[in-house]
């Protein structure tokens, strides 16, 4: 099999070399990659968003197999446009993919299949949406409808925070065409946890929980990012509210979207709320997260490779994934100053010395006359497996350690809620 991987993240990385293993895999290439990445993959100068140069290039260099990581190409129409050339995607097509690119897509869906989700409405008038604010009160959440890139929520405490979200979405244009229209949602209480799925437009298997941590700081302070460490499985998440999560979220928003003749193949990733009233969905993703991959490929023991072409091809009925039981954890150093301002083009010395369990995925780093450097806000995963989550804690933060890289920082505390759970 000759693959191609879309992206240059921690999470692209961790599928190259969750792909790599595979016994299945002849050649890999990943566009546009990362100097982690050119060490497992040959790196292919075309950016995520130039579909039509990955089209070509996947069709001269007979691509069996492409595999978006970010969620932009996707809903770009990278799915559409290698169908269209006889190439298998793993990833949903344009009209499944608005389940990310907008958010009144998918709460229409949600009401629809009867999801369990915040409720909600949607404005295309600024002054409807303070009046609906001020009717409402606070706590409640302002959301740009369409792709922000992370940036278009804001949880406001307060009418007048969720009043100046209105002006900056819709008036002042701060998410572009974005923020044109908001859907406005009551605000859900509860741990956060991301769970994932694969899917094959009618049958989805669980790829795993994991809790990410989206804030900058420790005791989750501070802005709200990407998201700066994971760790799977996770023990909020028990095995039973799993499978509800599967069939009464997951099942229904397959189903609904192939009854509307867009089925949805590739991976689906529920952003849930676990409330007093059971697991509640946030969003929904169409893509792995990032750094909840990383974690993930960590504990799958199953072929990737393989999974991925039943999933393009509609045979996950008969699929089977393995998990180990061990726990993963990720920890993101990242460039002073990000989320705001990241320092960039810093060198980044010595990567430390191979340890067992350990794996350090590059996430935004680039060769400048040889040396390695920073080139993003969010630079490396460094990800640790043992057989407790609190092993897996220590070893993540040794490797973190043993880095040389001044101008990068991390979180200390990824893994608290778990442990602390845990005594
Ligand atoms: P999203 O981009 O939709 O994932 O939202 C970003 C973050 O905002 C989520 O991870 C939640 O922490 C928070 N959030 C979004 N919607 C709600 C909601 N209805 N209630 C509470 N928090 C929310
Ligand atoms: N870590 C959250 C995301 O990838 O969306």
């Amino acid at each position: 099999m000759r693959v191609l991987v879309v992206g240059s993240g921690g999470r692209e990385h961790a599928l190259c070399w969750k792909l790599a293993a595979s016994p299945l895999l002849t050649k890999l290439w990943c566009a546009p990659g990362n100097p982690g990445i050119a060490e497992l993959a040959e790196t292919v100068p075309i950016g995520v968003l130039d579909i039509a140069a990955l089209v070509d290039f996947a069709r001269d260099n007979q691509v069996d197999l492409v595999v978006p990581g970010p969620e932009a190409p996707l809903v770009a129409g990278i799915a559409d446009a290698m169908q269209a050339a006889g190439i298998r995607c793993c990833g949903p097509l344009a009209a499944a993919a608005r389940l990310e690119g907008s958010k009144s897509f998918t709460k229409e869906l949600c009401d629809a299949a009867g999801i369990p989700t915040a409720l909600w409405e949607r404005f295309d008038d600024a002054e409807a949406a303070r009046e609906f604010v001020r009717r409402r009160g606070a706590p409640i959440v302002v959301k740009a409808d369409g792709l922000a890139a992370g940036k278009g929520v804001v949880v406001a405490e307060t009418v007048a925070e969720a009043e100046a979200a209105i002006a900056d979405f819709m008036e002042a244009g701060t998410m572009g065409p974005a923020g044109r229209s908001v859907v406005i949602e009551e605000c859900l209480v509860g741990e956060e946890v991301s769970l994932f799925a694969l899917c094959d437009g009618t049958t989805a298997l669980p790829l795993g929980a994991a809790q990410d941590h989206k804030r900058v700081g420790d005791g989750d302070t501070g802005p709200n990012t990407g998201g700066m460490g994971a760790y799977s499985p996770t023990p909020a998440l028990s095995a039973h509210l799993q499978e509800a999560a599967m069939a009464r979220i997951i099942r229904p928003a397959l189903a609904e979207l192939a009854r509307h003749g867009t089925p949805f193949r590739g991976i689906l990733f529920a952003g849930l709320m676990l409330t007093e009233d059971g697991a509640k969905l946030i969003e929904f993703n169409v893509r792995f997260g990032d750094p909840e991959c990383q974690v993930l490929m960590l504990r799958l023991t199953s072929d990737l490779l393989a999974a991925l072409l039943a999933a393009c091809d509609g045979e996950l009925a008969d699929f089977d994934l393995r998990w180990s039981p061990d726990p993963a954890l990720a920890v993101v150093l990242a460039a002073r100053g990000y989320p705001a301002n990241p320092v960039r083009h810093t060198p980044i010395g010595s990567l430390g010395a191979a340890m067992p369990g350990v794996q350090v995925f590059h996430a935004g780093t680039e060769l400048l006359g040889g040396q390695l450097v920073s080139s993003g806000g969010r630079v490396l995963t460094v990800c640790a497996t043992a057989p407790s989550l609190a092993e897996a804690r220590k070893a993540a933060y040794m490797a973190v350690d043993a880095i040389d890289w001044p101008q990068g920082f991390c979180r200390r505390d990824i893994g608290w809620r778990a442990l602390t759970a845990n005594g």
